[in-house]
């Protein structure tokens, strides 16, 4: 049993599915090049504190003792967010595989844009419970970890599907069926894709609430959008397989389609979208929640001309690539 883990979890873009994949329907996630890092260390005394920073140097400082919650924040409520995903994973494990919280220290580092909808919350709570687990001395599988962290998800906030965290944990592209299938898929070893971010309007929250309610006040409607969904997913499965960008480029603007007709799109992603499509790329849609957030685009040979476009489209963009290892922890 060390004295010191660190544990590195990649962040997630959605390909296709988000939404659907609420209500048990079949999604594709890729982890991404870039995430977060948790150290957690035993460093004695009677608190539990967690500390958070990004990369633009901000940060919060949490600590826990008994009972009396004392925090000092240096930014706003995001990277407390972050730090209660961080606690929750700490309690998650060690109710089910013991070890004292007293005294324990877990830094978070992220070099995500926190909020941008590439599931930086899954990868805290992935990265925290194999970081902790491993300093208690317990090992567990990739599906345990996935198991572990959608419960932390589910804790924070009340609701979400276990496809971020499940990709989070075992990287590469993920297939998933809440419930019923897990797997990482074959893909092109490297995805031509461009990734743009604007601020966000609605938390997934409140927008996988605004579905719900659509739900209910057309539910044969979106009985149907959820069905065309699944049908694109599933395709796309296939597409990815025999790396047939044209087609996959087709079937992400469907998705969009889909996800605006949901009421999750808005006019800042829309503006990223049209722009991207018409600097050449296959195809381009919101990417996570929704309501701002990211956008992806396919745009093999014109990835230069297409993360111009969506810059030019009010947006932010990050370069990535795969991250086919998921979680690890380092020595
Ligand atoms: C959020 O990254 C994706 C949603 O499908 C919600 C979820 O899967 O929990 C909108």
């Amino acid at each position: 049993m060390g004295v010191r883990v660190t544990a590195t979890a990649p962040g997630v873009v959605k390909l296709f599915g988000e939404h659907a994949v609420v209500y048990g329907k079949p999604a594709i996630a890729m982890a991404i090049d870039k995430g977060v890092r948790v150290t957690v260390e035993r460093q004695g005394g009677d608190s539990l504190l967690v500390v958070a920073r990004d990369l633009v140097v901000r940060g919060v400082a949490i600590r826990v003792t008994g009972g009396s919650i004392e925090g000092s924040v240096i930014d706003g409520p995001q990277l407390a967010k972050l730090a209660s995903y961080a606690l929750t994973a700490l309690r998650i494990v060690s109710e089910g595989y013991g070890g004292d919280l007293k005294g324990i220290k877990v830094t978070i580092e992220s070099q995500l844009p926190i909020g941008a909808g590439l599931a930086t919350s899954a990868a805290v709570s992935v990265a925290t419970t194999v970081a902790y687990a491993k300093l208690i001395g317990v090992e567990l599988s990739r599906e345990e970890v996935a198991k572990l962290s959608h419960k932390v998800e589910l804790t924070v906030q009340g609701s979400a599907s276990p496809m971020d965290t499940a990709t989070s944990s075992l990287g590469g592209v993920v297939y998933i069926k809440p419930g019923v299938e897990l797997r990482r898929i074959s893909a092109p070893p490297r995805l031509p894709v461009v990734i743009g971010h604007v601020e966000r309007e609605l938390t997934t929250g409140e927008l996988v609430r605004r579905v719900k309610e659509l739900y209910s006040r057309h539910p044969k409607v979106v009985d149907k959008i959820m069905d065309s969904i699944e049908v694109v997913v599933n395709e796309a499965l296939a597409a990815l397989g025999k790396g047939d960008y044209q087609l996959l480029g087709e079937l992400m603007n469907i998705n969009q389609g889909l996800l605006e007709a949901l009421g999750v799109s808005n006019h800042r992603i829309a503006n990223m979208v049209y722009m991207a499509r018409r600097a050449g790329a296959l195809g381009a849609k919101l990417s996570g929640g929704g309501g701002g957030g990211a956008v992806i685009a396919l745009a093999p040979g014109v990835e230069d001309k297409v993360s111009v476009a969506m810059r030019l489209a009010g947006g932010e963009v990050i370069s990535t690539d795969i991250n086919d290892q998921g979680v690890v922890v380092q020595h």
